[in-house]
């Protein structure tokens, strides 16, 4: 475990949870993972595992056994043995089903093996438990309305039965998609934050491309910052880098978005830090944000900024967002556990067509705004059409164009 000398802010439970196996025992583990029960992981599962090998969740060193799942669900907090509390919003559990079960039987070890059959980790002192699942999606997203992305992909279809324990990861977790060197875990953050002299650090979570809007609430963010008598403060760029929705932005696009925005000279290199966040996507809006925040406190960012929105999308059946846009930002601010974190709230950002930019809405004059949703967006790029001169920056907008193009039929 890595104790923090830096002055960053401190990891939840005061340590990172680094949960890859030094090299010295790594082979040993390697040759007990193939006499154990093995448990196959999904696309979901193995980034689970990643976020849980780095820490992102700590101080959880595992799948959650029954107590920390129900105290995620009725609490969205966890407490620790010395009575502390820390946020713990979203589930972070691994499914397995009547067959699993009844294979692994009474052992109290089982290894994870990843889709290509390579053995990935060790879980020991496992617990198994019941899969409540109407209970953790009604919970999770306050709604059971069919077709939640997550819900799809990770639950319906996944077994009755929740395994929990100690994981050991048997290497690194590397997706070889060129990448990986984009994916700094919480300990190489807090690295590159302290190499930089960072006396503040405020993290952007997003998972669309950047806009000027976007933008505005991270440049806004440091004057104020600076203001507030800080002399280097540094932003973590933070886009999601696991399980989207279908039309969301493919990560690797993103990325090449992000690349010109800093290009453009739109958000400044000196002071940005651009890294993925490996979690997978919930869209669990105001519960999700949470977890959204939390895992920043421990790659060491004291500052987090929210917006319209977050982790939001429309419902799935009804016309209208899934969430109040307000409740994210309000909810984060009272949430148990983070306490420590710097909330930065902010109002929606829109384009004014008086002034030809993107800028806060002011709500004694909506005639001169303009809303570009993600649906809009889309269309726009789609047709190859441009949004208005302001929203975006030509080299960002370009990319979009480029990957609409490239799912054209031919
Ligand atoms: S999210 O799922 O990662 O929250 P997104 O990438 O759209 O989605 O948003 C990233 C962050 O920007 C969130 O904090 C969100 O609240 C904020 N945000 C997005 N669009 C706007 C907007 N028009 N005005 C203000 N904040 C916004």
């Amino acid at each position: 475990g890595l104790r923090v000398r830096s002055g960053l802010i401190e990891p939840d439970g005061g340590r990172l949870a680094q949960l890859v196996v030094e090299e010295p025992l790594r082979r040993a583990r390697t040759r007990e993972s193939l006499t154990l029960p093995r448990v196959k992981l999904s696309r979901i599962d193995l980034e689970w595992v990643h976020v849980l090998s780095e820490g992102w969740a700590s101080p959880l060193r595992g799948f959650m056994r029954e107590s920390e799942f129900l105290q995620t669900l009725h609490f969205n907090a966890l407490r620790l043995a010395d009575g502390a509390v820390v946020n713990m919003s979203v589930p972070i559990v691994l499914a397995v089903d009547d067959a699993d079960r009844h294979m692994i039987g009474e052992s109290s070890k089982v290894a994870l093996f990843d889709a290509n059959d390579n053995p990935t980790a060790i879980l020991s002192n496992i617990e198994i438990y019941k899969h409540p699942k109407e209970e953790r999606i009604a919970r999770t997203w306050g709604t059971t309305a069919p077709g939640l992305p997550y819900v799809e992909e990770a639950i319906t279809n996944a077994g009755n039965w929740l395994i929990g324990g100690d994981l050991e990861v048997l290497e690194p977790i590397k997706y070889e998609d060129g990448l990986d060197r984009f994916r700094l875990s919480p300990a190489n953050l807090r690295e590159e934050f302290t190499r930089r002299n960072a006396d503040a650090v405020f993290a952007f979570q997003l998972r669309n491309p950047v806009h000027n809007g976007h933008a505005l609430l991270m440049t806004d963010t440091r004057r104020r910052l600076l203001e507030m008598g800080y002399k280097n403060p540094i932003l973590l760029l933070h886009p999601l880098g696991g399980f989207t929705k279908a039309d969301d932005v493919p990560l690797s696009w993103r990325m090449k978005q992000h690349e010109k925005v800093l290009e453009d000279g739109v958000l400044d290199p000196e002071t940005t830090v651009v890294s993925i966040f490996p979690s997978p996507m919930h869209y669990a809006g105001p519960t999700e944000v949470q977890w959204h925040a939390k895992a920043r406190i421990n790659a060491g960012a004291n500052f987090y900024i929210v917006g319209r929105d977050p982790a939001g999308m429309g419902h799935p059946v009804e016309k209208r967002d899934l969430y109040d846009a307000d409740h994210g930002k309000k909810v984060l601010s009272m949430a148990p556990g983070l306490e420590r974190l710097n909330i930065l709230p902010f109002k929606v950002a829109a384009y004014d067509k008086t002034q030809g930019k993107m800028a806060f809405f002011d709500p004694s004059r909506p005639q001169d705004f303009l809303f570009i949703s993600g649906t809009k967006m889309r269309t726009l790029a789609k047709n190859k059409e441009s949004p208005p001169d302001g929203f975006m920056c030509p080299g960002g907008w370009k990319v979009l164009v480029d990957y609409y193009d490239s799912l054209a039929p031919a």
